[in-house]
């Protein structure tokens, strides 16, 4: 089976006080993860290590940063590097997420670089794509969302993308409430998971999991995870209340 993930982005938000008790209200639960599933903490970067240490010894739950910079290093004061994430052990790391294409003008382009420089420093990308309201409303969505993906991945060969995460995060539904309905969510992922069968193949395509996030909330998440297609989600808002994170997680397939 596909790996099922619950992944916590807590964008700019909490005091590293707040964080450590966030974490161990969510670690105090006591879930036990099977094989198949994985939950991640997307934590700011002054909280990636205790983070880390803090979920050291649970079988799969694990730290991520929620961006890196597209070059390897140099004069970009107040950047963060794939290598310095690797440095710390961090294993996971978000690229792409709406906020940071629309509020740091990142592009497809330089998407493909922090893509490559995560791999590089043996780093899974959750590699995030999704429409706007107006791309959705004019019917283009899967034309926009395939080509974030052939633009930032398909340079890459098959054996590493069966090794990514994607996440479709379509921006309407992000912080506003306004969730996609599953049958939304199930037509864009299997979409997404035809554009990646069509250039690797049905086998590769079957094996990347493919997480929703836009208003995941605890009391959506078993209809949206229920979809065929999705395998889990990234979640903003709902994964800063940890008794909310908890059923989210309870939730996976
Ligand atoms: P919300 O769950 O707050 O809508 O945020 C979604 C998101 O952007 C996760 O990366």
């Amino acid at each position: 089976m596909r790996k099922q993930i619950a992944a916590a982005n807590w964008k700019m938000n909490l005091t590293f006080q707040q964080a450590e008790k966030l974490i161990d209200d969510v670690l105090d639960a006591n879930i036990m993860l099977s094989s198949n599933q994985l939950v991640l903490f997307a934590v700011p970067y002054p909280y990636l290590l205790m983070t880390r240490s803090d979920v050291e010894d649970e079988y799969n739950y694990e730290v991520a940063a929620q961006n890196c910079h597209h070059e390897k290093s140099g004069a970009y004061t107040g950047e963060v590097s794939a290598g310095m994430l690797h440095s710390i052990g961090v294993n996971y790391c978000i690229v792409g997420h709406s906020e940071r294409r629309e509020y740091f003008g990142e592009t497809n382009t330089m998407l493909a670089e922090k893509i490559n420089l995560c791999l590089g420093n043996k780093i899974v990308p959750v590699f995030c794509c999704g429409e706007p309201l107006a791309v959705r409303e004019a019917g283009t969505q899967n034309n926009f969302v395939a080509k974030q993906l052939a633009d930032s991945l398909f340079h890459l060969p098959a054996e590493i993308i069966r090794g990514l995460i994607i996440a479709y995060e379509p921006i309407w539904a992000i912080g506003t409430g306004k969730t996609a309905t599953s049958e939304q969510a199930q037509e864009m992922h299997h979409h997404l998971r035809s554009v990646i069968a069509r250039q690797y193949g049905t086998a590769v395509a079957n094996e990347v999991p493919i997480l929703y996030g836009g208003s995941v909330k605890a009391n959506n998440a078993k209809e949206l995870f229920g979809c065929a297609d999705v395998d889990g989600g990234l979640v903003g808002g709902a994964s800063l209340v940890a008794a909310d994170f908890i059923e989210i997680i309870k939730a996976l397939k």
